[in-house]
């Protein structure tokens, strides 16, 4: 995470809202953001991050046979977020590649590398979200500038004989509800004139209240498709890593799904929505506060821009 902490009475300064109102509707107390003074990028972000997971896995940048990173906010256009991954750790025998999925980009990118390492084609791979909202955010926007934050996380994965690891994914999308949330940042159409350039087309839009329902919606039904698939109860999941948007969004899908809050974990009062980046960090932060077990059924579900949503069930393995 980056170091600069954004707090709900700093916004206070910045936008009309109130540390009551952003943590009764959101559950976000504080947030963190990228430094400009540092020019701390996605990228830097995406490396420190994996710095850490490959430390924690054992494993060295040779051994690397693909990074992905998952992120909306790439440092330029190209090349991507990956490939300056793989030039910072000198990760010489790997592919490198972003995907662009919103808030789904994780689990987006850990089902490719799930599907090149039963291929056959990739041994051990960088799965990465990363993201800096910050530089696309209108932060006169209170409406979206109090609930987006910058954050990265990085995860191992590799190939193993023993049973368990990514049981299934579920991965969905529906372009036709695209203006819900989007940025035209990038864009291949150009403003007609100077003019719309000043409306400021680029920031970050969002229907939140229309998303807010659809997220539960979605959310709902594809951890029911993927429960169904294993033949798992609610039950028989050990922990629930959904995406860190909103607290109620996650309470209402828990409740739906019959799953008590002890066993979903949460730190968006900590980080905000940190789009593509929220599962991986929040999974390193439970792993490393020792609440994954060997044979743990664990479920990562995430929902956002696109739209795109999907579900997938791990069983911890190590
Ligand atoms: O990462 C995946 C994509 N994102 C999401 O999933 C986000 C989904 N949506 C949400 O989390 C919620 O819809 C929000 C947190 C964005 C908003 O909560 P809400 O309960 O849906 O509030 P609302 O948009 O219906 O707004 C209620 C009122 C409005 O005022 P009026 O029209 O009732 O007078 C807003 O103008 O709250 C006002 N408002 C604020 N007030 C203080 C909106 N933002 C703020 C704010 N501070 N920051």
């Amino acid at each position: 995470m980056p170091e600069r902490i954004l707090s709900n009475r700093d916004l206070e300064g910045i936008v009309d809202t109130s540390d009551e109102w952003i943590m009764r509707r959101s559950g976000i107390k504080e947030r963190r953001i990228s430094s400009n003074k540092r020019k701390e990028k996605t990228g830097d972000l995406a490396i420190r991050a994996s710095l850490r997971a490959l430390e924690m896995a054992g494993v060295s940048p040779d051994k690397l046979d693909m990074i992905v990173v998952g992120t909306v906010t790439p440092d330029r256009q190209f090349p991507s977020v990956a490939c300056t991954v793989q030039e910072a750790l000198n990760a010489n025998n790997a592919a490198a590649f972003d995907i662009s999925a919103g808030c789904s980009g994780f689990l987006y990118a850990l089902e490719t590398v799930n599907n090149a390492i039963r291929s056959g084609t990739c041994g051990t791979a960088l799965v990465i979200g990363a993201e800096c909202l910050s530089t696309i955010v209108n932060w006169e926007d209170r409406g979206t500038c109090v609930l987006l934050a910058d954050g990265a996380g990085a995860t191992v994965v590799s190939s193993a004989t023993e049973q368990g690891g990514i049981l299934s994914s579920h991965l969905k999308s529906d372009g036709k509800l695209w203006e819900l949330l989007y940025s035209s940042y990038g864009s291949s159409h150009l403003p007609e004139t100077l003019m719309d350039m000043d409306q400021k087309p680029f920031f970050l839009k969002m229907n939140g209240n229309r998303l807010f329902k659809k997220a539960i919606e979605c959310l709902c039904s594809i951890s029911r498709d993927a429960l169904r698939h294993n033949s798992l109860s609610s039950e028989e999941i050990d922990l629930v890593v959904p995406h860190q948007a909103n607290i109620r969004i996650i309470q209402a899908m828990a409740n739906n799904l019959d799953i008590p809050m002890d066993k979903v974990y949460t730190n968006l009062h900590k980080y905000g929505n940190t789009s593509s980046a929220s599962i991986p960090i929040a999974l390193d932060e439970a792993n490393r506060e020792g609440l994954l077990s060997k044979g743990d059924n664990v479920l990562l579900v995430s929902f956002g821009a696109g739209l795109t949503w999907g579900a997938s069930i791990v069983r911890w393995s190590i």
